[in-house]
């Protein structure tokens, strides 16, 4: 299998360039390598490679900074997406593109399933569902996976961080640690992901996928498993979401059912709890 990756020197790229490194043939691509809104780049790149997969990680997804520059991020969620999308079908790749809980409102209080209809909040969660709009509407060969609240070993460039790698700055800094109870998700990490891509890869799935780790939990309760895990003597205090005013609306719960991937029976992916202890116990904590 040819395999491109879009975004490969990123947190959820690097973890897929690992997964697959021994069993694909990988082309991996960088911001340096060109910008997926440039459609000519993105249509050179992919006919002279003619991938059987591409995946797409890029995004712009500071969310406060989407607010202020609505127009480059509907340019790189939307027309970037829309860009690979009309290269993967010219070349008959199947593209699988990344997009977020965000698309929901919150206004549930059981998980969403793919069924669920869409309201976005923001302008980075409506750029990325158009991403996700654009992508099934082009391509006939296509996988779009939700994820949530990720984090990886390699730090989130787009952000500069994680929320581990926040917390665990604030903690060496001694910093009050203050985070909110009532903002809930699933925190999923990008290894889960990259093993969860592979399998739907191998059964040719195709269509909108929810991907991410099972159970639910507060940005709280995330915060404190890090450092119980860690076995660092820490109590996280508990804050609201309206004791840290933001431009930005986000949904208060954006939990995901992974539906589709349980009907296929394929669903792989771990709780929440069991894949951030697989991951501070596996990285070199020193490094986050
Ligand atoms: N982080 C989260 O919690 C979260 C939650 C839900 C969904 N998601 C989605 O998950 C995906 C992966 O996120 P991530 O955390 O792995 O992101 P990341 O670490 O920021 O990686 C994204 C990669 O894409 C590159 N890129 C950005 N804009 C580009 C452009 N216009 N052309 C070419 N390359 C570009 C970045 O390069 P530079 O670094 O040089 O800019 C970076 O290598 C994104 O689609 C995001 O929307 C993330």
């Amino acid at each position: 299998m040819k395999l491109m990756i879009v975004g490969a020197d990123g947190q959820l790229g690097s973890d897929l360039v690992s997964q697959f490194q021994d069993h694909a043939k990988l082309i991996p691509l960088t911001y340096q390598d060109g910008d997926i809104t440039d459609p000519g780049f993105v249509n050179r790149i992919c006919r002279s490679h003619a991938p059987d997969v591409i995946i797409n990680t890029a995004a712009f997804h500071q969310v406060p900074r989407c607010e202020d520059e609505p127009q480059r991020a509907f340019e790189v969620n939307a027309l970037g997406a829309r860009n690979l999308a009309f290269a993967a079908k010219d070349q008959g790749s199947r593209l699988i593109h990344i997009s977020t809980d965000y698309v929901f409102d919150g206004l549930k209080t059981t998980p969403y399933t793919e069924e669920d209809a869409p309201n976005p909040l923001s302008v980075y969660a409506n750029t990325k569902l158009s991403g996700e709009y654009f992508v099934s509407s082009i391509c006939e060969q296509f996988m779009i996976l939700r994820v949530s609240g990720i984090y990886g070993q390699t730090r989130c460039i787009g952000k500069g961080s994680n929320f581990i790698n926040t917390m665990l700055k604030m903690y060496r800094e001694n910093k009050p640690l203050r985070v909110v109870t009532d903002e809930i998700l699933t925190p999923t990490s990008t290894l889960e992901i990259s093993r969860q891509i592979e399998v739907m890869i191998n059964h040719n799935l195709n269509g909108l996928f929810h991907v991410t780790c099972e159970g639910a939990c507060s940005w709280h309760e995330f915060a404190q498993s890090i450092f119980d895990i860690l076995d660092y003597r820490v109590k996280v205090e508990t804050a609201k979401v309206a004791d840290f005013p933001s431009i930005v609306k986000r949904p208060h719960y954006s939990v995901l059912e992974n539906a589709r991937l349980k009907e296929a029976g394929l669903n792989r992916m771990s709780h929440w709890r069991n894949a951030l202890q697989e991951f501070l116990t596996t990285v070199e904590v020193n490094q986050l």
